[in-house]
């Protein structure tokens, strides 16, 4: 999307989670933190293959995904994205696409959507409204929420590129998508960035809210 600002933002759900613990289904509640994953192309995990009406995307095959196993997911990058490393900084399994089905969402979901935006429908797409409305689907008991700060870039909307041979010796993978190394990197300075970086609190500080 040329031009857009993009839209990325975490939220830990502090959530009690009840868990049935052996044959006699006790009850157990237990603090539990969730991850939850807003955003555009820079954040998505391939949601958008999954939707209706959806355009076909290039994410969906080689080279995207190539230093995943080789394996084309939907992710705009040659690797993981931001939200994949901070789950793994936090110890989480990746959050899947919130619209995989049959997708595990006990430790979180992924609503991001290639080509979202504030305002308006487009087909094909979760703007920011559909995002919110599937997160209100899938959080059916309240927690503590609390919103991560907000990576707020530019999207410089390139339509074609030139496949380099490490992507890790670079910032962008395509026109307008990082490599897996650029998201590791920022991805670091969102879970633990000192206060001038990252603020009024970094992801990990998220997490350790009791
Ligand atoms: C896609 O369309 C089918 C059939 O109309 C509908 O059942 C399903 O809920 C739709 N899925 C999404 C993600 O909108
Ligand atoms: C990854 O897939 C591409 C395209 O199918 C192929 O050319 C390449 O050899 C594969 N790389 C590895 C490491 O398997
Ligand atoms: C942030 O503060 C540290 C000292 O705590 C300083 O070394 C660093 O240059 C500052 N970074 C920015 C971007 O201002």
């Amino acid at each position: 999307m040329a031009t857009t600002s993009n839209l990325l933002f975490l939220i830990v759900l502090h959530a009690t989670a009840l868990s049935l613990i052996g044959c006699y289904a006790a009850n157990q509640l237990s603090s539990k933190k969730l991850l939850f994953v807003f955003g555009d192309s820079l954040f998505d995990p391939g949601n958008n293959q999954y939707l209706n009406n959806s355009m076909p995307s290039a994410s969906t095959s080689w080279p995207y995904g190539m230093n995943m196993n080789n394996k084309s997911t939907g992710r705009l990058s040659d690797g993981l994205l931001v939200p994949d490393f901070v789950a793994l900084f936090a110890n989480l399994p990746l959050d899947p696409p919130c619209m995989q089905p049959r997708a595990d969402l006990t430790n979180g979901a992924n609503f991001a959507s290639a080509g979202a935006g504030v305002l308006g429908e487009s087909n094909g797409v979760m703007n920011l409204n559909a995002q919110l409305t599937n997160f209100k689907k899938v959080v059916s008991r309240k927690g503590k929420l609390h919103v991560a700060t907000v990576y707020n870039g530019k999207n410089c909307g390139v339509g074609s590129y030139k496949l380099c041979k490490n992507p890790s010796e670079y910032v962008f993978f395509d026109g307008g998508h990082t490599t897996q190394k650029t998201n590791r990197q920022l991805a670091e300075l969102l879970w633990s960035g000192v206060p001038n970086v990252t603020g009024p609190y970094n992801v990990k500080q998220l997490f350790e809210f009791p």
